[in-house]
């Protein structure tokens, strides 16, 4: 059934990730909804993403008493109060005054690791002065070195826990709404131009008290005054760099000893790789949908990477993380944690700060109650049984080093190369 979403303006009375989206589209102007929303080419990733949440079916244990359920789960050895953090977002000044600040509150307030973009609008050192935060800093590895070297340094000096390097953007995503909303790069069209006058309250916010944001933590890598979110742009495209590879990952190793994450691989050969590369983590991630369309979701190579970095290193990972039952269904495939993209910023376009407390409390209160309902007392009692369907209970298995699930044909989704693809359908 389709049911109808709150109808209102009070992002308190949202019940559900898809009530605080609803919100953030009444409130942010459309090209910056969309810039929030969209992926590339046909979205076909982007919808996979979360339908691949529906393949999943559980069977949950009974009269288990879980009076108590426990929520925690270390993360590099320190315990987070959830099993999820707010992964890195760009440009999230355009949702919200202060938008990344606000986000990394909300973080700090719920005891969960906050990553900061490197396209933020607030700067490491501002974050890093946010009580009880526990930050991480996204990076991409631009053509220039010695910027992001000084961007390590910086770090260094915050004393920041990790660094998480994002490697599949070396070339952009084709993202046509994006293109479309433009007349020149970065020069919205007329219609676009209405539609903002059109949404005064967010132009009171976002545009009146500082004018078009900057970003923050990329100052000596812009030419000066070409810092605004509309400036840098072109500067910010000739940095990419499409000749990326892995001894770039060994010279950021090498300068960079506190925990390294490597953001934005999917295949498990590639994780394979980082291990030898000495990093502490990946995320599997195909960008939330907006690099390459036709990737499959990271749930679906999740198990497999999960197996393999067993004990040797963390394992995260995002994309169409919605509900809370979705975030369990990784923890039960093997998942150290999942990282926030958009169920975040839906809160913080939503209701600002609070905004984004609340899209946390949701996701919080819906983990909690998936756990209980399933029989659980702590995430340490999520186990491969509460899987229901064969292909994906049997990937769960392997990953616990379970035996397999009868020999043959579930031992071919167990042999460390065949993921349960035909579980998708
Ligand atoms: C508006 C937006 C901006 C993003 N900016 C960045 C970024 O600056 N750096 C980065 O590594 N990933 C960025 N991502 C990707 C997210 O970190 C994450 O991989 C993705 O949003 C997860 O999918 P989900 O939004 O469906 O949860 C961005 C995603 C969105 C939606």
């Amino acid at each position: 059934m389709n049911r109808r979403l709150y109808p209102g303006r009070d992002y308190r009375r949202a019940q559900s990730i898809d009530e605080l989206r609803e919100l953030a589209r009444r409130r942010l102007p459309n090209f910056s909804f969309e810039y929030v929303e969209g992926g590339s080419d046909d979205e076909f990733t982007l919808a996979r993403n979360r339908a691949i949440f529906q393949s999943i079916t559980l069977q949950p244990r009974t009269l288990r008493n879980v009076g108590t359920r426990d929520l925690r789960r270390d993360v590099f050895g320190k315990p987070s109060a959830l099993p999820f953090m707010v992964g890195p977002t760009g440009f999230n000044g355009l949702l919200t005054a202060g938008g990344d600040l606000r986000l990394a509150e909300a973080a700090a307030r719920a005891g969960i690791p906050f990553v900061l973009s490197n396209a933020s609008t607030s700067s490491i050192e501002e974050i890093a002065a946010i009580d009880g935060i526990r930050a991480w800093m996204q990076i991409y590895l631009y053509r220039t070195r010695d910027h992001v070297a000084k961007l390590v340094e910086r770090v260094r000096r915050l004393e920041l826990e990790a660094i998480v390097v994002t490697v599949d953007s070396a070339i952009f995503g084709n993202r046509e709404w994006d293109r479309r909303n433009y007349v020149r790069p970065l020069q919205l069209d007329l219609r676009n131009k209405l539609d903002v006058a059109l949404h005064p309250e967010w132009v009171w916010d976002v545009l009146v008290p500082n004018g078009v944001p900057r970003f923050a933590n990329l100052g000596d890598l812009l030419p000066p005054g070409k810092d605004s979110v509309k400036g840098a742009a072109s500067a910010l495209a000739a940095e990419l760099d499409p000749s990326l590879n892995w001894d770039d990952i060994a010279w950021l190793r090498d300068i960079w000893k506190g925990k390294l994450i490597v953001k934005g691989m999917i295949h498990p050969a590639d994780a394979e790789i980082a291990l030898g590369y000495g990093v502490d983590g990946v995320v599997l991630s195909n960008h939330g949908g907006r690099q390459l369309d036709g990737s499959v979701s990271a749930m679906e190579t999740l198990a497999e990477v999960a197996r393999l970095a067993r004990g040797r290193m963390s394992v995260f990972l995002d994309g169409g993380f919605r509900r809370g039952s979705d975030i369990v269904k990784a923890l039960l495939l093997g998942a150290d944690a999942v990282l926030l993209g958009r169920a975040a910023l839906y809160g913080l376009a939503a209701g600002k700060g609070p905004g984004a407390s609340h899209a946390i409390e949701i996701l919080r209160s819906e983990v909690d109650r998936t756990l209980g309902l399933l029989g659980c007392s702590s995430l340490d009692e999520l186990s491969p049984e509460l899987i229901h369907a064969p292909a994906w209970r049997a990937a769960a298995q392997a990953v616990a080093g379970h035996a397999p699930h009868g020999a043959g044909e579930a031992g071919s989704n167990l042999d460390g190369r065949r993921m349960p693809i035909d579980a998708f359908s």
